[in-house]
């Protein structure tokens, strides 16, 4: 997740970007540049770091031009730095670019490319589409652009400029938003309202695949045929605050609805049904997998939770013993670690100390580190010998949701790309995973339906303080993740408990009007798991159930029930997740809790 946002007018478009990406940071902050028309030429200004850092480099320079882009970056292909900024441009400096999502051909195209004469500077993906306009640019830059468009595969929204064709600006978008701001005499664009919000408020939303042109004659948006669509005008209301968090209230909020998306990236170009997995980054060889007889799984908080299910999905594929760490522990318990061990650590952050020093561990000892983490360039990625990213953009809130779902995403790739190089499943196991993980996002998105159900039950248990959450297998992993969203953001006390686990002694804290959350997606465990639910609600216990569609016979046991869509259930951890974020959120709103910073926490937590 990128920030663009684009300028043509009467003003000085260097001003007007640079203001417009400063509200467009929480979409992304690790490197900004602009390019404008000025004098005949475009000028690129970028570097990596914040956009202070941008603003100082152009502090002294006297750029008038008043047609311009600008980008600020999250980095997906390519560590934070100077030449990775976007811009890109071709060769000979004449078209610019800025780009936010995910090019998934772009080696076969970058490829190509080179084999016809063209050089690249970045290690991006972006790189590819100025060289692609510069090889069809034939004085039209609108049908350049279309025919560039057209063989790119992946998400986009794409902002262009032509130092041949000087009053215009051109943008499309294909599952990355991008909106096109309507002013006084100037126009502009942006992956966002914020971005534009201090100049209109009158809007057109772009679809997929819709071009916007704009010129002195005004703005037309085509369809890539050429042919003119009619819009209505969207007249925000929002104030920027909220504008700034999509209309939501929170972050957090914002970014759990923004799951469906981060699920379909992070599989973007890696899971493709009839293909092998794809994963560019990593380079361990099939010798060096088959030698391995042992996976770590180390990692802190929530990232640990995701590896708590990841051990499951490991050992169910992989068919090695796979334990997973509290890394804080990890290497005061003299691990058996050997040139056989693969450890996999999980860091949204990628900064997160305790792992940190587990990757130290296991490399004096000869394993192989992979990592996941969501920052790319982050010390954690740096250290360890193969990266593998979460495509989640950044995540703001302190308690992590995407981060979250996305780092279980990466440890099912992970699973089928092993076990398809061990040959440790049948091809048709392999592609009934595949055929799920490729489901999710939309699935993810039916569960919000439930949301209002969920704050209201929320909200009936805002002033109680304790709670338990109950699952077996799977499910007890998610429930150890349930049972920390609440803890940190409503600071209500809050105990994950293996089910079957619970008569062995916690059941003696259940009394009248316990709240219990009970998870039970897992097919082979739900009778065993609807009699644990009976040993509480009997003892009066105020269960909320979630389960699979069709599981109805919980509703004899549990007070209420929210039902996930069918899944394998090897995958089901991606969607009983999210009502226990929804219902973790709204009890911590309903009790008027900070919920972005809640009180105690850090983002990224670089102490031992
Ligand atoms: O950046 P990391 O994923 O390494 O961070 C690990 C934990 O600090 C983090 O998951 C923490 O538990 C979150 N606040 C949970 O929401």
């Amino acid at each position: 997740m990128c920030g663009i946002v684009g300028y043509l007018g009467r003003n000085k478009a260097s001003e007007i970007l640079v203001e417009g990406l400063s509200k467009l940071e929480y979409r992304g902050y690790d490197s900004a540049g602009i390019a404008v028309l000025d004098e005949g030429k475009i000028d690129v200004n970028k570097c990596k770091g914040r956009l202070a850092n941008l603003e100082s480099k152009i502090s002294n320079k006297t750029v008038k031009g008043s047609l311009g882009i600008g980008h600020t970056r999250w980095a997906t292909h390519g560590e934070p730095s100077d030449v990775n900024s976007h811009p890109h441009t071709n060769e000979a400096g004449t078209i610019a670019v800025v780009h936010n999502g995910i090019i998934e051909n772009y080696i076969e195209l970058r490829e190509w490319l080179i084999s016809e004469g063209y050089n690249f500077k970045s290690q991006t993906d972006t790189e590819v589409i100025p060289h692609l306009v510069d090889y069809y640019y034939n004085g039209d830059l609108l049908d350049a652009f279309i025919k560039a468009t057209k063989k790119l595969s992946g998400s986009y929204a794409i902002g262009i400029i032509c130092k041949d064709e000087p009053n215009k600006l051109i943008a499309v978008r294909k599952d990355s938003p991008l909106i096109v701001g309507v002013g006084e005499e100037e126009s502009f664009i942006a992956s966002d309202i914020p971005a534009i919000l201090n100049h209109t408020r009158d809007i057109y939303l772009l679809e997929d695949n819709e071009f916007v042109i704009i010129d002195n004659n005004g703005i037309k948006i085509l369809n890539s045929d050429k042919e003119e669509i009619k819009k209505e005008i969207f007249h925000v209301t929002w104030d920027a605050n909220s504008a700034e968090k999509g209309g939501y209230d929170h972050f957090m909020l914002k970014e759990i609805h923004e799951q469906p998306k981060a699920v379909k990236d992070t599989l973007a170009g890696r899971i493709t049904l009839g293909e092998k997995v794809k994963l560019d980054d990593v380079k361990i060889s099939k010798e060096e997998l088959e030698s391995i007889n042992r996976v770590y799984i180390v990692a802190c908080g929530t990232a640990y939770n995701a590896g708590v299910v990841g051990k499951s999905i490991l050992e169910k594929t992989i068919k090695l013993p796979v334990e997973t760490d509290i890394a804080s522990e990890f290497r005061y318990r003299e691990p058996i670690i050997d040139k056989n061990t693969l450890m996999i650590v999980l860091s949204q952050s990628g900064e997160t100390a305790d792992t940190l020093a587990a990757i130290r561990l296991a490399k004096e000892n000869n394993a192989r580190v992979l990592a996941i983490t969501n920052v790319v360039g982050s010390s954690i990625a740096r250290e360890a010998d193969d990266v593998l990213y979460t495509w989640a953009g950044p995540e703001i809130a302190v308690a992590s949701t995407k981060a979250y779902v996305t780092q279980i995403i990466t440890l099912y790739i992970v699973a089928l790309y092993i076990a398809e190089m061990k040959g440790t499943m049948t091809e048709e196991e392999i592609n009934e995973i595949k055929e799920g993980l490729l489901g999710l996002s939309d699935k993810i998105a039916t569960i919000f339906k439930y949301e209002d159900e969920i704050k209201a039950i929320a909200e009936s248990n805002k002033d109680k303080e304790d709670m338990y959450y109950l699952g077996r297998g799977l499910d007890y992993a998610v429930a150890m993740e349930g049972s920390l969203k609440t803890k940190e953001i409503s600071y209500i006390h809050s105990e994950a408990y293996a089910a079957g686990e619970l008569k062995h002694g916690t059941i003696a804290l259940i009394e009248e009007g316990t709240p219990v959350i009970a998870l039970a997606t897992q097919e082979n465990l739900f009778e065993k798991t609807v009699s644990n639910v009976r040993e509480v609600s009997t003892r009066g216990a105020k269960v909320l159930g979630i389960a699979m569609e069709g599981h109805d016979t919980i509703e004899k046991v549990v007070d209420n029930v929210i039902y996930i869509p069918r899944v394998s259930p090897i995958l089901a951890p991606v969607l009983s997740v999210v009502p226990l974020q929804l219902f973790s959120y709204h009890i911590a709103k309903a009790r008027g809790c900070d919920i972005d910073k809640p009180r105690n926490l850090a983002k990224a937590v670089t102490v031992e």
